[in-house]
């Protein structure tokens, strides 16, 4: 047995991977562009792993994907690859929709092809795992209730509409050619090995290095915070356990406001590795704010916990500290993401392979 996993080289991917491996022995192959966002740094404690295979391609690239399926004859894929960040999907939506929509597309068919082959009982048994984010649902006013898997769909950045697009090719090929599919919808991850554009390690690594802490807007938006290894364990047991064709919210009932997420890093960082020059909070800056910017996000979470008894493990308190703690654990890893040099890392780890 074997599972493929697209896009594990990113955040939330090698975290998956990471923590795949300390629950089971069944063999990943892990296809990953290595866009600026994949990073093998991430997976190097699995130097010598015989069990994780990475290869360096792209999911858009069918007759890859072919190949693979037909070497690896996996039970199941696990769909992480996206281009992930709103701010980018702005300033240039065109790699959003090739990679999330046509990249997702080719994968399905690919999938599918390989799916009618199978003999009964390995066709029964796949699944084709599909990551997306709450952002589908569009943005909540004060008083709505949080997102449930029967929310309309509503997309309001490129980043959202690529997402729910290639939400609904997954739907299409479950309920057009009986594609054994299974689709979550996740609400803000954060942890290790997060990519400091995103807002939690942003201001980690700007307020280590003295720089403003750009806060959107008046900072009252809110997003609805998950622990990176909750989301894992969260797909590990939709895979295991979601029922075909159907859709999970995730999240991690964490509601809360930028402005309240930024001082919370600025008093943690106070209190592990206080400035000479004061509070991290003088260095909270309000800038122009983002463009068709959501104002809530918020997930419910009842259906995941309800039909297959997950909840997440970390509160917010206890998953803000160890990630700001993993940041300052790690100062190497940031140097060489900002850097990016950690390119040059891929060919001493791996030299040819990657
Ligand atoms: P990320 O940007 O950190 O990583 C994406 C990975 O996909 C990178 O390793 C990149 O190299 C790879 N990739 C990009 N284009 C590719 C292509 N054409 N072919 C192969 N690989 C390619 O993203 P992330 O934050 O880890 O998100 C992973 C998934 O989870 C995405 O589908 C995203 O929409 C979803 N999601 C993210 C969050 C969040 O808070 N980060 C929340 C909910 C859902
Ligand atoms: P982000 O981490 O980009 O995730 P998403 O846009 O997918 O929710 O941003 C989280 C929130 O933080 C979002 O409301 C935008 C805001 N934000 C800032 O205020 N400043 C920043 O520098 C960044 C990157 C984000």
């Amino acid at each position: 047995m074997t599972i493929l996993i697209t896009g594990g080289a990113g955040f939330i991917g090698s975290n998956f991977v990471l923590d795949w491996f300390k629950h089971s022995d069944e063999p990943v192959v892990n296809l990953d562009a290595l866009t600026y966002a994949g990073n093998l740094e991430n997976l190097a404690s699995l130097k010598g792993n015989t069990r994780h295979t990475f290869v360096q391609g792209d999911i858009c690239d069918r007759a890859l994907l072919d190949q693979l399926l037909a070497q690896h004859k996996p039970r199941a894929i696990v769909h992480f690859a996206a281009e992930s960040h709103v701010d980018r999907s702005i300033h240039g939506p065109g790699a959003f929709m090739r990679t999330n929509v046509e990249g997702t597309f080719a994968l399905l068919e690919a999938a599918r092809a390989y799916w009618v082959g199978l003999e009964a009982e390995a066709k029964a048994a796949f699944r084709f795992h599909h990551v997306s984010t709450d952002e589908v649902y569009g943005s909540l006013k004060p008083t709505d209730p949080p997102f449930a898997e029967t929310n309309p769909y509503e997309p309001n950045s490129p980043y959202s509409a690529s997402k729910a697009a290639s939400d609904h090719l997954v739907r299409a090929w479950h309920h057009t050619y009986g594609l054994p599919v299974v689709t979550t919808n996740c609400s803000n991850n954060y942890g290790p090995y997060h990519f400091p554009e995103k807002l939690i390690p942003l201001m980690i690594v700007n307020a280590l290095a003295g720089k403003p802490l750009p806060v959107y807007g008046d900072g009252q938006q809110i997003r609805d915070w998950l622990y990176v290894t909750d989301h894992c364990s969260g797909i590990r047991a939709v895979l295991a356990g979601g029922r075909l064709g159907e859709t999970y919210n995730i999240g991690g009932w964490n509601e809360k406001a930028n402005i309240d997420i930024v001082r919370t890093v600025c008093a943690l960082l106070d209190e592990l590795r206080p400035s000479s020059e004061g509070s991290y909070s003088r260095l909270i800056t309000y800038v122009a704010d983002r463009p068709g910017h959501d104002r809530r996000y918020a997930i419910d979470a009842r259906k995941i916990e309800r039909e297959l008894g997950w909840r997440p493990a970390e509160t917010f308190e206890t998953g803000i500290r160890k990630t700001v703690q993993w940041y300052l654990d790690n100062p190497e890893w940031v140097a060489r993401v900002q850097s990016g040099a950690y390119r040059e890392w891929l060919d001493t780890q791996y030299g040819a392979k990657a």
